[in-house]
């Protein structure tokens, strides 16, 4: 069987074998589910959660708005604030295109909102804390305007005590709903609308595939495309396993298709999403097809740049970087999160590599591909990290030259196995640490942006520069900001750009002449 013949044949099998499954599930269960407004939230709890393995996960290719709410959103307007990853701002333009199709208009201003939806995120306290004083922001003007609807949803929401806290002392709350709830949107905006009682709905089921949904995406150029959604790694600071539910990987052909579909709307850049995407096709009971065999067929659209984010050293296999090696529309850019440079902490941390292992995956990248970037996030101040083990991250840091890095301070989350050891390293320990880090991830993006000097790079043009509207930004191929002159035209187009100034985060430069229509 060639390449072609296998995918399609992966998703036949695999159409077949959700087909028998949606059929076997009992429409008086289906309707009972889809119709509980009950609140079952649970609290994180680890043990459950990998109780879950076994849960079977249906595709679902039947979603609609329903008749009596497909204009209910006439002459009125929707704000959604997004916090959070890209996959939250993916789940907004999800939501945003659920509200367009109820005849809801988008708009930025809160005053002029008739419903706001709060996508949040909890990977972080500070994550939270900022949530909910939006959300004390939002009481005066539910109290001027009662007819206001105000919602909550994304990670937060799927966690116990968020929701009795917004129970109990944010009652101008009108929604709740959990990520796995977002179909649901037009019922439940239908409940809001008409009851009296704040709604929640937030499945403790692990979520399943729903295909279909419509999307509002932010812009024309470039795109998100889910391949898999929750995560199973189960890293013990992490929260997303609970939050985000199961992995569960969407078929190839429903990929592909989204894919070539935004292609002959003229994207020129897509970036494939999912917690961890190397994990994509391991829950594929029939067929052998993994993130590299989807990048392999990927590879062959014509679509300029495809990206995928984010990584897990652990899965990243030798098919993976085999097929990344050919290059043509996969960058060389592979975002590949780290966390800590000790072998010890990681182990802690439940990574299931070493710090050796790491490097010999560096090690193999850079040999099949010689000029890949890397780039990574790292976690400082894990509970009781040495002065040691932190070193060994900035060594690390060095050794594999990342040239740029997310960095962050730990942070407890309930429910999560690291949250209930006890920590000795103080705060300000762990503030000099990220200081220190932060100050070596500067050099070495700083002393990265040197290198361009003098060169010319491959520029997808986004649009004007926020700084200055008389100059243009895009980014290269390895990601780096450019900010640039050229005209007008160039936007959403591949362009050459001289690289005249080598900023820390940032180049400058000036667009090559008759370049714009380099693609
Ligand atoms: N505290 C701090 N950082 C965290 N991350 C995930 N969970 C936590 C936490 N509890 C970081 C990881 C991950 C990134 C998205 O957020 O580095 O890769
Ligand atoms: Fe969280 Fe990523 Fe680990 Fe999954 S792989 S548990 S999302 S840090």
């Amino acid at each position: 069987m060639n390449e072609e013949q296998r995918i399609q044949q992966a998703g036949i099998n695999q159409v077949d074998n959700n087909i028998e499954r949606i059929k076997n599930t009992k429409s008086d269960d289906m309707i009972a589910k889809y119709f509980q407004t009950s609140y079952e939230a649970q609290s994180p709890d680890i043990k459950k959660a990998r109780k879950r393995l076994n849960e079977d996960v249906q595709i679902h290719y039947d979603f609609a708005i329903p008749e009596d709410m497909a204009t209910i959103g006439k002459g009125k307007k929707f704000l959604i604030r997004t916090y959070g990853c890209q996959m939250n701002e993916h789940d907004t333009e999800v939501m945003a295109g659920i509200l367009t199709e109820m005849g809801y208009e988008a708009t930025s201003d809160t005053n002029d909102a008739d419903i706001i939806l709060l996508n949040t995120c909890a990977i972080r306290e500070n994550a939270e804390n900022k949530v909910f004083g939006e959300i004390g922001h939002l009481k005066p003007l539910k109290i001027e305007k009662p007819d206001l609807i105000i919602g909550v949803c994304g990670c937060m929401s799927q966690e116990e005590s968020v929701v009795d806290r917004i129970l109990k002392k944010h009652q101008h709350i009108d929604l709740i709903f959990g990520t796995h709830n977002i179909h649901r949107l037009p019922q439940l905006v239908k409940e809001a609308l008409f009851g009296k009682e704040m709604i929640v709905e937030v499945w403790s089921k692990e979520g399943d595939v729903i295909e279909n949904l419509p999307k509002v995406r932010k812009g024309k150029i470039k795109a998100w495309v889910n391949i898999m959604y929750g995560c199973d790694k189960f890293c013990t600071y992490c929260i997303v396993p609970m939050t985000r539910g199961k992995e569960r990987s969407r078929l190839p052909q429903d990929i592909i298709q989204e894919v070539r579909h935004l292609v002959a709307q003229g994207y020129q850049e897509v970036t494939l999403l999912g917690q961890n995407v190397n994990a994509y096709g391991k829950d594929f009971e029939d067929i052998e097809y993994g993130l590299g065999d989807l990048m392999n067929d990927i590879h062959k659209i014509d679509i300029p740049r495809v990206r995928f984010t984010t990584s897990h050293p652990r899965d990243f296999d030798d098919r993976l970087i085999e097929v990344l090696a050919k290059g043509g529309n996969l960058l060389d850019h592979i975002h590949l999160p780290v966390q800590s440079g000790s072998s010890e902490i990681l182990k802690k941390m439940n990574r299931k590599y070493t710090r050796e292992d790491y490097l010999e995956l560096v090690r193999k990248i850079r040999k099949a591909i010689p000029n890949a970037t890397l780039t990574t996030d790292i976690i400082v101040g894990f509970p009781n990290e040495t002065e040691e083990q932190f070193e060994e991250t900035m060594t690390l840091m060095e050794e594999v030259g990342f040239e740029a890095a997310y960095t962050y301070i730990y942070s407890p989350r309930e429910g999560t196995p690291a949250a209930r050891k006890k920590d000795d390293v103080p705060e300000s320990v762990k503030k000099q640490r990220l200081y220190r880090l932060n100050e070596l991830v500067n050099k070495q993006s700083a002393a990265s942006m040197k290198t361009y000097k003098g060169k010319t790079v491959k520029v997808l043009v986004e649009g004007e520069s926020k700084k200055d509207p008389d100059i243009l930004a895009g980014y290269t191929e390895k990601n780096k900001l450019v900010n640039f002159k050229g005209p007008r035209s160039s936007i959403g187009k591949i362009v050459e750009v001289e690289i005249t100034e080598a900023k820390t985060w940032s180049l400058d430069g000036v667009m090559v002449e008759n370049t714009v229509e380099v693609n």
